[in-house]
């Protein structure tokens, strides 16, 4: 008899990631509404032979060298910024992420959020709800236009190209900044490439969907704030960090810009009396750009995949460090 591979599954995750799991391994869920503590994920690697963990488990050396049986980390997230991805591959661990599956629902997000900015809307039902509407008023709650107005788009990847075919729908010109320059993309949509500096001088919308890295941390600061137009609205669907929440504050306090929309924050979860939570010309919401039915299911049985690949001992479908075959092949 063999006896069954050990997963520590650090929540509650759709069926069609837990399905699979349990029926070849020993499944063990931490069932709390929050994160397990990092306490919790030290005691419980140490047994485990595969670990599937989302974007809010602080992933690091100390918690892979708890798990010495650890053969394989499965993420259900595309980002994988919580995780040591150095440590793994030092340690020989595969690390699963799930690219792809998410673009589609995070592009539609990113619009919806470019929307409500420009368009007010969370103002608007506020308004509503307060008793406030009594006429139709020609001077209120305006906004500004989308339809042919300039996007910058900051990490010129999957999830930023399906922003930018959004945007060809509203007849935006496409401004995107990258280390990589895409002249397929360039082709295919139409997009400019600008550096940095030129791309927040002359977008209506800087929209960012770069991954956080120690050089995208707080890209959005003071500087890139104030070379924005004052009437430019900042939307961030990819990782709190990339924007400076200080320097945010003020640039909305004090009009360095006109408006922001973001999915995520620093600190997450931001604190429900911290300043962007009640300025007017903020939307926050809880990092649910990919939180449709559908798509979480698909990250769910891809993290599955992942893990299941790693403990048969087979190469990920999906790994965030593909460099950890290169170097088992050579160590
Ligand atoms: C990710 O996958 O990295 C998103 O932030 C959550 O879906």
């Amino acid at each position: 008899m063999t006896t069954q591979p050990v997963v520590y599954v650090t929540r509650r995750i759709p069926e069609t990631g837990l399905a699979p799991v349990r029926e070849v391994c020993q499944v063990r869920l931490w069932e709390g509404e929050l994160p397990p503590p990092k306490t919790v994920i030290l005691q419980e690697v140490a047994d485990c032979d595969g670990l599937l963990c989302l974007l809010t488990d602080p992933i690091d050396d100390e918690v892979m060298a708890a798990g010495t049986r650890l053969r394989v980390i499965s993420q259900m997230a595309v980002g994988v910024d919580n995780i040591d991805l150095r440590a793994a591959t030092a340690r020989g661990i595969p690390v699963g992420h799930t690219p792809g599956v998410l673009t589609e629902a995070t592009a539609d997000f990113t619009f919806a959020l470019l929307m409500a900015a420009a368009r007010r809307i969370p103002e608007g039902v506020d308004y509503v709800r307060a008793g406030k509407w009594r006429t139709w008023e020609p001077m209120g709650l305006l906004g500004v236009d989308v339809w042919k107005a300039t996007l910058g788009i900051i990490g010129m990847g999957r999830i930023g190209a399906a922003v930018a075919r959004r945007a060809r729908g509203f007849a935006m010109p496409i401004l995107y900044y990258d280390p990589t320059r895409r002249p397929d993309l360039e082709a295919e949509l139409g997009v400019e490439y600008a550096d940095l500096d030129d791309l927040l001088a002359r977008s209506d919308f800087v929209s960012l969907h770069c991954p956080l890295t120690p050089e995208t941390y707080h890209l959005i600061g003071e500087t890139a704030l104030r070379r924005m137009k004052p009437t430019a609205i900042l939307i961030n669907a990819a990782r709190g960090p990339v924007v400076d929440p200080d320097a945010l504050v003020r640039a909305l306090s004090e009009g360095w810009i006109r408006a922001a929309a973001l999915d995520v924050t620093e600190p997450e979860p931001l604190p429900p009396d911290h300043p962007l939570v009640s300025l007017p010309n903020c939307v926050v919401v809880p990092h649910i750009a990919s939180a449709t039915v559908s798509t979480r299911e698909r990250m769910a049985a891809m993290a599955a995949e992942n893990l299941l690949a790693g403990l048969r001992g087979e190469r990920l479908p999906y790994c965030a460090n593909p460099e950890v075959y290169t170097r088992s092949r050579e160590g």
